[in-house]
């Protein structure tokens, strides 16, 4: 199982913190709100991804850890 990115955009409110840690894992659009939804991390992006998740002032982002159900921060 692949590690998965999700973000609440009824959460996100354009801080794009996520976007200044990774702009791969987490683009934005032009107001600054992430545009990524439900995407799989990808190999060896992990450490960037969680980065990204706890950047997030609004706590939109979680990544699901893999081979689990399980959401963490
Ligand atoms: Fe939105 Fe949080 Fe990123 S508010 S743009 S998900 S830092």
């Amino acid at each position: 199982m692949t590690a998965q990115i999700r973000v609440d955009r009824e959460k996100c409110s354009g801080h794009a913190r996520c976007f200044a840690v990774d702009p791969d894992l987490f683009p934005i659009d032009e107001s600054g709100y992430v545009t990524v939804r439900v995407q799989d991390v990808p190999s060896g992006q992990e450490d960037a991804a969680a980065a990204g998740a706890l950047a997030c002032p609004e706590g939109a982002i979680t990544i699901s850890a893999p081979g689990t159900s399980d959401v963490a921060e």
